[in-house]
């Protein structure tokens, strides 16, 4: 486990570990990445030799539930809060040593960095020859998907979901091969039914893409 970063935004992060597991739409959407993930990672034997990274690991919900299905999973968050409240819930102290992964996974957090470009050419990094990258994040299908976060917690929300045919491109832009972006899985969600006015009253359904892109075995 380690945390990156620092800043506004990660001041928020810190102060969200505390209450983000019990937040129902957290839960729900972590429930339906990991399914998600389940459907399209390899058989359990396949899956057992492989070491994964999170980024964006928040308080390692999808690390955990990943956790007992592959060799190793390393968790990184920009926010020391969040990653102690991971190591809260770990029995044994003190970080296990990072490994180059076999697979990069993450769950709404794109929306979170600025240039998605430096963040998938050093995911390619992180990857051994051969590995995928495979992140979820909600879509963005036009000016509604801002309502996805309440107008007062906007901070470090740096794009309005992911649109498909520009995180196509940045996948390829490294040199990822086997590059697909398909919708992963739908979560329905209250928002404001007044953006602004604090009122959660209006139901909307928000899509997820699973982005996926290979290191070629050879590069
Ligand atoms: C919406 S939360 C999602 C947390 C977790 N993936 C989940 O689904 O519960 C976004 C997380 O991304 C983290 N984050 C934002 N920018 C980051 C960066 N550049 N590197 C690592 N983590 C980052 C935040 O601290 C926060 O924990």
């Amino acid at each position: 486990m380690c945390n990156t970063g620092h800043g506004k935004a990660q001041n928020r992060s810190n102060t969200d570990a505390l209450t983000l597991d019990t937040k129902p739409d957290v839960l729900k959407t972590t429930a339906l990445a990991h399914a998600a993930y389940l459907a399209r990672l390899p058989a359990p034997s396949t899956l057992a030799t492989w070491d994964v990274l999170e980024i964006g690991s928040g308080t390692g919900l999808l690390s955990l539930a990943l956790a007992s299905a592959v060799r190793s999973l390393t968790a990184v968050n920009a926010a020391e809060g969040m990653i102690a409240v991971l190591r809260a819930k770990l029995r044994a102290p003190g970080a296990p040593p990072q490994r180059r992964g076999r697979s990069v996974v993450s769950n709404l957090v794109l929306h979170h960095v600025a240039d998605l470009g430096v963040l998938f050419k050093t995911v390619w990094g992180c990857l051994k020859p051969g590995g995928e990258v495979m992140v979820t994040d909600f879509e963005d299908f036009g000016p509604e998907a801002r309502r996805f976060h309440p107008e007062a917690r906007m901070d470090g929300v740096h794009w309005h979901g992911i649109k498909r045919d520009a995180i196509r491109a940045v996948l390829e832009g490294p040199g990822f091969g086997d590059v697909s972006v398909e919708t992963g899985f739908e979560m329905e969600k209250m928002v404001l039914a007044v953006p602004g006015n604090g009122v959660k009253e209006h139901k909307m359904v928000f899509s997820f893409l699973i982005c996926r892109g290979r290191r070629p075995a050879a590069g």
